[in-house]
């Protein structure tokens, strides 16, 4: 069969590398693409995410059997609804349940209602109101949340009121991301350990991939900027049975449950960003899609074939399909050009890529890269490379993606040293 993946970062790479291996697949397209997919994918650079006209003329010119997407802005904006609308097939969440993303006042709100344990929190569409509200009830720290998709980025953890009020001011008045600010929440700060748990569901039924764990922020020992996501572990060794057993019952049914009572049954990958806390696992955030860089560290440990699960989510038969990991571990390590996630330069070339060839249990995926004219591979974007590697413990796969990280270089190559570190303490 043909799929068509829409999208084009490291994420991207990690789906198209899983379903190159499925045996059901004789051809896969990619759109946008990028350098790294191209290996595996007739790219189409010419076509963005957005273009959902442009994506469905594609696949029915090309006879395409399987669409596939698992970013947020495409997926909020009705992408799966516009495919499934031209008659195609799609693997994706559709608008009215991508929402759990899309809005942040939509999901405290929803866990609100159906007693899902998360911080507590208040919304507001005013600056006045929130700037009200801290000034007489807020505990600091505090952390404000633009209501709308940022790139990851629209959250700011305040230490005190003067850098709270500037921050309502850059979210909900100076709009610093954009009409994602035009409503906003103001939640309590929680303090413990972060794990994420993807799930595959089927509008009622949840299957488990293994955990992981993302390093947010841009400098070593977790300072500076938050980022898109700097280095992954997998499975995270402080996801216990005691945790998996709390989840379960406060969590993973009762979210999939309430999305299915509001009428906005949830289909695709649902991911929980959850907090330990000393109270329990809370949420942190949903996502409705595979995690980036999170992706990179679980789909290459995936046994079961990724098109045989894409079918399940699809017809509603998850619960019949044995969802199989590998027994070992990934370390994935992000190279990020220099100044991210503030101002790069792109262009640069990545030399050294051939170093991966056959190199089993390694993996180069490409996050933001592309051919020049000449046919180079550059940087193009903040995010260049997820270098990620497998072992029999965390520690072996930590151990071989920092070596593997020398083999590929660019000016301005950046990393953190410490992705994994914490397991260490586990
Ligand atoms: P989000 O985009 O909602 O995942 O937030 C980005 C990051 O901010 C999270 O991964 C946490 O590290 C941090 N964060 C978000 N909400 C809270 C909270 N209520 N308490 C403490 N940290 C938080
Ligand atoms: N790595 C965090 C995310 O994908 O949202």
């Amino acid at each position: 069969m043909k799929v068509l993946v829409i999208g084009g970062g490291g994420r991207e790479h990690a789906m198209v590398e899983a379903i190159s291996r499925s045996k059901r697949v004789s051809k896969i397209y990619c759109m946008p693409g990028n350098a790294g997919i191209a290996e595996l994918a007739e790219c189409i650079p010419s076509i963005g995410v957005m273009d959902f006209d442009k994506q469905i003329a594609f696949a029915k010119e090309n006879d395409i059997d399987l669409v596939v997407c698992s970013q947020d802005d495409p997926l909020c904006a009705g992408l799966v609804d516009a495919h499934e609308a031209a008659g195609l097939r799609v693997f994706g969440t559709r608008k009215n349940a991508a929402i759990i993303e899309g809005s942040k006042s939509f999901s405290k709100n929803l866990m609100k209602k159906y007693g899902i344990p998360t911080a507590a929190y208040e919304v507001f569409t005013d600056a006045q109101k929130a700037i009200s509200y801290l000034e007489t009830n807020a505990k600091f720290p505090i952390v404000l949340k633009a209501d709308g998709l940022a790139l990851g980025k629209g959250v700011l953890i305040c230490n005190n009121l003067q850098e709270a009020i500037d921050g309502v001011k850059e979210i909900m008045t100076d709009k610093k991301f954009g009409s994602a600010g035009n409503e906003m929440v103001i939640e309590e700060f929680m303090t413990g350990r972060e794990v994420s748990v993807l799930a595959f569901v089927d509008g009622k039924n949840i299957k488990l991939m293994s955990s992981s764990q993302d390093h947010k922020r841009i400098g070593d020992k977790d300072t500076g900027l938050n980022t898109g996501g700097m280095g992954t572990f997998s499975p995270s060794p402080f996801y216990t049975e005691e945790i998996d057993r709390m989840g379960w019952e406060r969590i993973y049914q009762k979210t999939v449950d309430a999305m299915a009572s509001e009428k906005r049954p949830f289909k695709g990958v649902l991911y929980f960003g959850l907090m330990m806390t000393s109270e329990g696992p809370k949420v942190v955030e949903y996502n409705t899609r595979f995690g980036d860089p999170e992706t990179q560290v679980v789909l290459p440990r995936l046994k079961t074939d990724i098109i045989d699960v894409f079918d399940a989510v699809i017809d509603g038969t998850l619960d019949k399909l044995n969802l199989e990991f590998e027994d070992q571990a990934a370390v994935c390590v992000v190279l990020a050009s220099a100044g991210y996630p503030v101002k790069y330069e792109k262009g640069k070339k990545i030399t050294g890529l051939e170093n991966f060839k056959n190199k089993e249990g390694y993996y180069c995926f490409h996050a933001g890269s592309k051919f020049d004219e000449e046919g180079n591979v550059v940087t193009n974007g903040g995010r260049v490379l997820g270098i990620t590697a497998k072992g029999a413990t965390l520690k072996e796969a930590r151990e071989k993606a920092y070596e593997a990280t020398n083999w590929v270089d660019f000016e301005g190559k950046y990393m953190r040293h410490d992705i994994g570190k914490a397991i260490d303490e586990a």
